[in-house]
């Protein structure tokens, strides 16, 4: 398996890898679809953070991207989707999307990566409650599920609620 950015020709896989991700028990079209289609045209898009797994075949199997939000007047970045074909899931393609993501942003000089998920996934990865580095949620009733990651550009006076590219809205 690689990871590697993004291209043209990888839309619809990574359409296809939210939609089984995330399916809902109704089978209605899950919202991180759009949302993906939608952060694309967004001015917080980072073409070199939308990353996928692909396996031998080639295919791709895996999507995250990080798109530039905003904290209290500074750009700041937030993780999601991540998702990962359902029948492939538990073999580690998460991770390695995390820790190529984590891994790139480190490399970029991004003082923090702000997400919404399940505290017992990502404290793996060094996330941790965002309250607690002074990072409010947009949304109160997130509690510890709003996270965040430091990286060694990160200075304690980042601090305010996050606000999420606009195509988040809505959303979570
Ligand atoms: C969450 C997801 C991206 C993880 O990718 P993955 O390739 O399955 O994960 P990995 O193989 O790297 O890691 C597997 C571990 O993650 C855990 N895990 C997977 N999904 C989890 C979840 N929603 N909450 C908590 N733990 C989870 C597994 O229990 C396993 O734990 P273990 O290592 O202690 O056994 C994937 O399961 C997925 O697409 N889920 C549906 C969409 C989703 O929930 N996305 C995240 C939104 S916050």
């Amino acid at each position: 398996m690689i990871i590697r950015r993004e291209t043209p020709a990888d839309r619809e896989a990574i359409a296809d890898v939210h939609r089984g991700a995330f399916s809902t028990p109704e089978g209605r079209e899950p919202v991180e679809v759009a949302l993906v289609d939608a952060l694309r045209e967004d001015p917080g898009w980072v073409p070199e953070l939308s990353l996928v797994a692909v396996d031998v075949e080639p295919r791709v199997v895996g999507h995250v991207c990080l798109t530039r939000g905003d904290l209290a007047g500074t750009p700041v970045l937030g993780l999601g989707p991540l998702g990962v074909l359902p029948h492939l899931q538990g073999r580690g393609i998460g991770a390695a999307l995390m820790h190529a993501a984590l891994g790139a942003v480190e490399a970029m000089g991004e003082p923090v990566v702000v997400l919404l998920g399940e505290r017992r996934y990502y404290d793996r990865f060094g996330f941790v409650p965002a309250s607690g580095l002074g990072i409010a949620a947009p949304d109160p009733e997130w509690r510890e599920h709003f996270q965040a990651r430091t990286l060694s550009a990160w200075r304690g006076d980042l601090r305010g609620v996050y606000r999420y590219a606009a195509p988040f809205a809505g959303v979570g």
